[in-house]
């Protein structure tokens, strides 16, 4: 998705800002700009496709400036194309924008009128061409700004610069992220955190609705045109750790952090087998009232809410029900009273989630329901962690590679702990069912360690999909949501299309379309389900489907003809989809691998989803 990088400093900044935006590209991104203020003149280079290709064409004109605003493109309005991408300039004005600006054709018209030509397709264009206006009867940059900004309907950040301010870099926040980063007689703008980590440490969370002046002494936060403060925060070191290391892919390098990441993850709530007593302490009052929970998620993340709904009802008894962000905000849904609504978000940022949780709480206002929110997230400063009564965080790292991989599995590890911390408060789980289970939490990094040695094991089988069009995957229980998972992860990486199935279904419509071409992972762990799993395995054999199994070691399911076997430790039914996901995540990545594909950033899609 849009990455915004800006800054205003005594050096040239040519390379930070190149550099940023580098380390935007995780995001997702179709092209890339940037645009230096240097002696009175705005110096502008704009490339499709790679940031390498940008930074290619500044190192030919050799562009340098003090004050600059940059920016990867993600296509909303307009093809992605040079004139589309970002910096766009109105006279002595360059504006980068992330997000949309809905009422942007409304405002065309107006400015139309006014005699400025549109030279791109964007929503964004709006906006320089406003400002430019404003500067007509308000000569200064930032009132200028304050101006504009109430015409702008939609969610969107902002950067902006002027020849006229040589030393004054402004942003905005209305609906889509922007931090400051505060360096040493120098300050920067940046949509991610981690763009700026090269130069400081230190960052000021802008809130919605704030406009701030940088210079580069200084940093002032405005709402509505009155100063406020918004504090310095100090940021842990740990999270600089994004760096590929010794692994091919960012992707590869996250599957095989999971260990350490469920590590991290439950001891912040785990004293020996015990739920710690300050774990979620605050929340304790909440959680006695609760009658229901109501899980909103996108992508992954709904996946892993998916899972959560099982062990909720199975665990605690209470009713759950989980929605994909998209729709539950758009469908008036009833709001309870005394329901707990929980967020799943590996970045606290995805606007369709952040929007529902919105909604949810003005609604529950108006009406004088009593609720409560909580937010599962991997990113501390988020907004929807900072929007929510209680959160719960992931302690995954920063995850890279836009298919989702350790953020989900910590993301169930967390959903357990919840679970367990509901069901005690609510005295519904008996403390030996809480021991049982966190003892088996404790093992998870070794038993992922141990399905981890089946890599090239899966490897060698992924050549077998490497020419294929298509691919089933079945699971039952909590293996279902796996199974649509790994039909994700397959389908976002390595482009093969490809479906998950609850295994039971498989009579009332996926069977039609097996035959002898048609690749079907299997996903079997030792439960209750595993016999029925069995006769559904025989329904595709006796169709002539060639069967992936990832089984139990004791579920005697064994190679035979096109029945291709990868054993998987032997886990409880309460760890099994922690467990699974590791090979479906390790068969798409290897099926991408060999299918030559981008396995970080895949075509078209983003990381972060900011946008509708
Ligand atoms: C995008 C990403 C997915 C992610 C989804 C939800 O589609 O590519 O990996 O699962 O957004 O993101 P969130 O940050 O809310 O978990």
């Amino acid at each position: 998705m849009c990455g915004i990088v800006g800054g205003v400093a005594e050096r040239s900044i040519t390379n930070i800002l190149i550099e940023g935006l580098k380390r935007l590209e995780y995001r997702g991104y179709d092209s890339a700009g940037l645009a230096l203020v240097d002696h009175g003149q705005i110096l502008r280079e704009r490339r499709v496709g790679k940031v390498a290709n940008l930074e290619q064409a500044v190192e030919e004109s050799a562009i340098v400036g003090s004050l600059g605003i940059a920016h990867t493109r993600w296509a909303t309005h307009g093809k992605p194309t040079e004139n589309n991408a970002h910096p766009h300039i109105s006279g002595r004005v360059a504006v980068v924008h992330n997000g949309i600006i809905e009422n942007y054709q409304e405002l065309k018209d107006d400015l139309e009128a006014l005699g400025y030509n549109f030279t791109s397709q964007t929503d964004t264009e709006v906006v320089a061409h406003l400002v430019h206006e404003a500067l007509k009867s308000t000569p200064d940059l930032l009132k200028a700004v304050e101006q504009v900004v109430p015409q702008l309907k939609g969610a969107y950040a902002l950067g902006i610069v002027d020849t006229e301010y040589p030393d004054e870099l402004i942003a905005v926040r209305e609906g889509s992220p922007l931090v400051i980063g505060v360096g040493i007689g120098e300050n920067f703008i940046s949509s991610d955190q981690l763009a700026l980590l090269p130069v400081t440490n230190r960052f000021i969370y802008l809130e919605e609705g704030d406009i701030a002046r940088l210079t580069r002494e200084t940093i002032e936060v405005f709402v509505n045109g009155q100063p406020v403060e918004r504090p310095i925060k100090e940021l842990d070191a740990t999270i600089s750790n994004a760096t590929k290391g010794e692994f091919k892919h960012y992707m590869l390098k996250e599957i095989y952090e999971q260990p350490e990441a469920i590590q991290q993850t439950i001891s912040q709530a785990l004293n020996g087998n015990a739920l710690r007593t300050d774990f979620l302490e605050n929340a304790e009052v909440d959680f006695k009232n609760i009658k229901q929970v109501q899980i909103i998620a996108c992508g992954t993340s709904y996946h892993a809410g998916m899972i959560g709904k099982y062990w909720f009802e199975q665990l605690s008894g209470l009713p759950c029900q989980v929605e994909i962000a998209s729709e539950y905000r758009y469908r008036s849904p009833v709001i309870v009273a005394d329901t707990l609504y929980v967020c799943i978000s590996q970045s606290g940022e995805t606007a369709d989630t952040l929007a529902a949780l919105r909604d949810t709480k003005k609604r529950a206002a108006e009406k004088g329901l009593n609720i409560s929110t909580m937010t599962i997230c991997n990113v501390a400063t988020s907004s929807m962690v900072r929007e929510t009564n209680h959160h719960l965080l992931t302690l995954a790292g920063p995850e890279i590679g836009v298919a989702s991989t350790k953020a989900f599995t910590t993301q169930l590890a967390v959903l357990m702990l919840l679970i367990l911390k509901i069901g005690q408060v609510k005295q519904a789980i008996s403390p030996e069912k809480i021991e049982e289970i966190t003892t088996e939490m404790w093992h998870t990094p070794k038993v992922i360690l141990d399905t981890l040695q089946n890599d090239k094991e899966i490897l060698r089988l992924s050549e077998l999909f490497v020419e294929k069009q298509h691919c089933l995957f079945l699971g039952r229980g909590t293996e279902f949501p796996i199974a649509l998972e790994g039909a994700l992860k397959l389908k976002e990486i390595s482009y093969i299309h490809a479906e998950g199935y609850a295994a039971g279904e498989l009579k009332h419509g996926p069977l039609a379309l097996v035959d002898n071409d048609m690749p079907v992972v299997i996903l079997a762990p030792k439960d209750d389900m595993l016999d029925k799993l069995k006769s559904n395995m025989e329904e595709v054999q006796a169709r002539g489907g060639e069967l992936f199994v990832f089984a139990d070691e004791n579920s005697g399911i064994k190679n035979k003809d096109r029945q291709h076997v990868v054993n998987v430790p032997s886990v409880s039914t309460w760890l099994a989809p922690i467990i699974y996901s590791v090979p479906v995540q390790l068969l798409s990545y290897h099926v991408a691998v060999l299918r030559g594909t981008d396995v970080d950033q895949p075509r078209n899609l983003a990381k972060s989803v900011t946008v509708e």
